[in-house]
Order: structure tokens, then C-alpha cells, then sequence
């Protein structure tokens, strides 16, 4: 009875307490341009993927499979607003400044479907560098961007080359 009594106070007390205290201690590092410990990036990536999959279960592109205009549509709005970040195929940024790191898309194939990444370009990730797009880009877009992701490294051809004569034309 008495170890029972000793392991509830432990569990019920004083680790929320040793919890409470750590945060509002200033103990948690916030600084973006050092490493998180490897357990509070664990706990993060985990948390932040099965949110995604949860909030993006069920839902379905409106856009036609197999369409290059949408991958053209997709891929220019990426390389004028995303690549800065997200680097462009062949090009990868070297990424210093953010924890979470940004993902490279052309080097490192993303875990998440095609509506899990529209939800998160609609909605940004909570305390990272991926802030919300859905008030700047339409629905259509969004899922255009999407689509472009999950194709990034495997673009019919000639598609990279037309976003690149957009781009270079000025036009969006
Ligand atoms: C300021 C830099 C920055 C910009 C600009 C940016 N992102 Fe991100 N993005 C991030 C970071 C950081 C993450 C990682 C978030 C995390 O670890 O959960 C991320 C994650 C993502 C993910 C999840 C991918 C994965 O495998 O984890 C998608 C999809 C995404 N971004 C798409 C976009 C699109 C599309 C745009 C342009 C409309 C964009 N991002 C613009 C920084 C950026």
C-alpha cells in the first residue's frame, strides 16, 4: 500500500509539477539555430504526424489525375513562393536557420499523401518556419501545389521546363 501510495504521489505530483517547473523555468530551449535535444524532436515529429493524418483523413483532391497542367500550375506557384525554402530540384538550400529543418522535396521524398500535404500547406505546422498558405492561395491551388510535391521527382517530361519558361517569362 504504502509503495502504491509512494508511485501515485510520483505520477500524479511531482512529475507534473518537474514538468511545469521545466517550461516555466525557462529550461525548454525555444532557439531555432541550435539542435533540439532527440527527444523533444521525437515527440514533436510524432505529434505533428499523426495530427496531420488525423486532420487529413477522408479528404480527396477535386483535381483530375494525370494532368500536366496541373503539375505546371503547381510547380510555378512553388517555385515562386516554396522553393526559397524548400529548394529547387538540383538546387537544395543549405538550411542553417530553422529547427525543424526544412524539407528538401527534390532530395528527401516527403512521408505524407497528397491531401495530407494540402492540409498542411492550408494550414502551416504550429511553431516551425511552415506558416499557413490557405489565405493567400485558393483551394485549387493548394491542391495544385500538392500534386506538384508528390510528383517533384518524377515530373512528366517536359513539365520542369515548361514552369521554368514561366518563370522566366515573369508570368504566374
Ligand atoms: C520559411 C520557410 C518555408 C517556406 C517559405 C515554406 N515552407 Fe513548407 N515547411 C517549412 C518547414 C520548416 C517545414 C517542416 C515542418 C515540420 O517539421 O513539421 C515545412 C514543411 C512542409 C511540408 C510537410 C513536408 C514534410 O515532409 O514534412 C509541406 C508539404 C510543405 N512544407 C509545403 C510548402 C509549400 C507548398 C510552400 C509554399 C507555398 C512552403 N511549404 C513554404 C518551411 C517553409
Amino acid at each position: 500500500m504504502r509503495t502504491f501510495v509512494l508511485g501515485f504521489i510520483a505520477a500524479f505530483v511531482i512529475l507534473p509539477i518537474g514538468a511545469l517547473g521545466y517550461f516555466r523555468l525557462g529550461l525548454a530551449e525555444v532557439r531555432s539555430d541550435a539542435k533540439p535535444p532527440g527527444w523533444e524532436s521525437q515527440l514533436m515529429g510524432s505529434a505533428v504526424r499523426a495530427s496531420v493524418r488525423r486532420s487529413a483523413a477522408g479528404i480527396q483532391s477535386p483535381l483530375p489525375t494525370n494532368s500536366d497542367e496541373t503539375l505546371v500550375e503547381g510547380g510555378t506557384l512553388y517555385f515562386n513562393g516554396c522553393a526559397g525554402c524548400h529548394g529547387e530540384p538540383g538546387k537544395p538550400e543549405e538550411d542553417l536557420s530553422h529547427y525543424p529543418r526544412v524539407p528538401q522535396f527534390a532530395q528527401v521524398a516527403t512521408q505524407y499523401s497528397e491531401p495530407e500535404m494540402y492540409w498542411i500547406i492550408k494550414h502551416g505546422v504550429r511553431m516551425t518556419g511552415m506558416s499557413a498558405y490557405g489565405p493567400f492561395y485558393s483551394d485549387k491551388e493548394v491542391w495544385a501545389l500538392a500534386r506538384f510535391l508528390r510528383r517533384i521527382n518524377s515530373l512528366p517530361s517536359g513539365v520542369l521546363e515548361r514552369i521554368q519558361a514561366k518563370k522566366a517569362s515573369g508570368s504566374s
